[in-house]
């Protein structure tokens, strides 16, 4: 049967976490609740023409009052752990100075409600809502913004510390820095190649520092980075194609995983972005390297890069290949590539794969279920791969499937589906699909070796 999984049942370690993943401002609502300051995302939003349909994470999924209803979908779903986000705005409205307590209770109360569930959390700094007071004072291109980071750090690692075993510091230093700076097609919405490199600097000198203080405050836990990763493919073996692939892979992978995994940028990178340089001050590259518990890898999908016409890169579709409703293309065994490539150059003490997954136009049926066969089979495509990767010997301690719950996607509104569990926008209403019992069953069958319930939907 297409989807079931090859890899054996013992494939995955003992206390393997299997998790989904969310962040705050797609799925919490309640934007202007209990004192939560205006983030760069609402004021995006708000701005016409940025988002599809002017769409906005107001209310989102409500999670913000719903959670026990959507903790307690995770323990049908069997997970072993949960990632989340802290809305740094809830926190500290003004993004740094006045915190604001009521922000703090509500992540409080979910992390005792995931406990008491046997549900880990796995709690990410900064998915990408900063305080907008910060950003008219420059946002992540001004290093002031790595000063508040660590404010915020402090006050959140303060506060949860005492339960929170696994942190990540930031999501996605790339989309943070050229989707935001660069491109324009995130929030902030600026477009300097300038700005996007700065930025990248100091979300990456966020990171380390906040690592020390995490360390400091929640003596106990674990803490990691993720970075969204593409596995890179040369189009040919023509010298330009392979040539262009490599300055793909340097500028979307590389100049991320050098400084953080060995302290340095790539020379071949900063002579290509040249007279652009990451604004690195004395000490900073040693921070930025400060060991790390793990390594978060998001992984969606793979490259395929030949040069183009115009002496840039050509991203190259292929027949026969499937794509994602993102557009994006399913290839399982890239994940396993990328995998191998990680421990073989960089070495990192651990992997966790903190997002995959896949968007599809899911609806629901005339009896009310939602069938998501395509879903099923990328993710049990992927945790193949990724059990293959482990039997090769990549450290992998970890999974999270994107995303526990349909969710508000960035640019793309709320036209993109990634979830185990359709919501029904509407009414709010949540329905697990299809893909929700094949992941149940997985993740039974892998931790002991029974089938949760035959009768599952297929
Ligand atoms: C990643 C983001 C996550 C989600 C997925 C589809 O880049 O981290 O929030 O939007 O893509």
């Amino acid at each position: 049967m297409p989807g079931e999984p090859l890899t054996p049942r013992d494939t995955f370690p003992p206390g393997f976490l299997w998790g989904t993943g969310t962040a705050a401002y797609q799925i919490e609502g309640a934007g202007d609740l209990d004192g939560r300051g205006e983030s760069i995302w609402d004021r995006f939003c708000a701005t016409p023409g940025k988002v599809r349909n002017g769409e906005n994470g107001a209310v989102a999924c409500d999670f913000y009052h719903r959670y026990r209803e959507d903790i307690a979908l995770m323990r049908k779903l069997g997970t072993t752990a949960f990632r989340l986000s802290v809305a740094w705005p809830r926190v500290l409205p003004e993004g740094r100075g006045r915190v604001n307590q009521a922000g703090l209770d509500f992540y409080d109360r979910v992390i005792d409600e995931l406990l008491a569930n046997d549900i880990q959390p796995l709690v990410t700094l900064y998915h990408w809502d900063l305080p907008v007071a910060l950003e008219d004072a420059g946002g992540w291109p001004e290093r002031s913004t790595v000063d508040a980071f660590c404010e915020y750090a402090e006050v959140v690692g303060r506060r949860l510390g005492d339960r929170v075993g696994l942190w990540l510091t930031q999501n996605e230093p790339w989309v943070v820095s050229w989707l935001g700076y660069g491109y324009g097609v995130h929030a902030p919405g600026r477009t300097s190649a300038t700005d996007a490199i700065a930025a990248a600097h100091h979300v990456l000198l966020s990171h380390g520092l906040a690592t020390d203080i995490l360390r400091r405050e929640s003596p106990d836990s674990r803490v990691g980075v993720t970075l969204d990763l593409e596995m890179a493919y040369p189009a040919s073996d023509d010298p330009e194609d392979v040539a262009a692939c490599r300055e793909f892979d340097g500028e979307r992978n590389r100049w991320f995983l050098d400084p953080l995994l060995r302290g340095a940028y790539p020379v071949d990178v900063l002579e290509r972005l040249a007279p652009n340089a990451p604004p690195v001050r004395d000490g900073d590259m040693k921070a930025i390297a400060a060991p790390i518990d793990f390594l978060g890898v998001n992984y969606y999908q793979r490259r395929v890069v030949g040069r183009g016409a115009d002496g840039g890169w050509r991203f190259e579709h292929r027949d026969g290949s499937v794509y994602t409703d993102m557009g994006w293309e399913v290839s399982p065994n890239g994940l396993f590539d990328l995998m191998r490539r990680l421990r073989d150059e960089y070495s990192p003490p651990a992997i966790v794969v903190t997002e995959n997954g896949a968007a599809f136009a899911d609806a629901q049926g005339h009896d009310g279920c939602v069938r998501d066969p395509e879903r099923r089979d990328y993710i049990a495509a992927h945790v193949d791969a990724l059990g293959r990767a482990i039997a090769a010997g990549v450290p992998v301690v970890g999974y999270f499937a994107w995303s526990l719950l349909d969710n508000f996607e960035w640019a793309h509104g709320y036209a993109r589906r990634f979830g185990f569990v359709y919501v029904d926008y509407p009414t709010l209403e949540r329905i697990p699909k299809s893909s929700f019992y094949w992941y149940r069953d997985h993740i039974a069958r892998v931790t002991s070796g029974a089938l949760a319930d035959p009768r599952r939907p297929t």
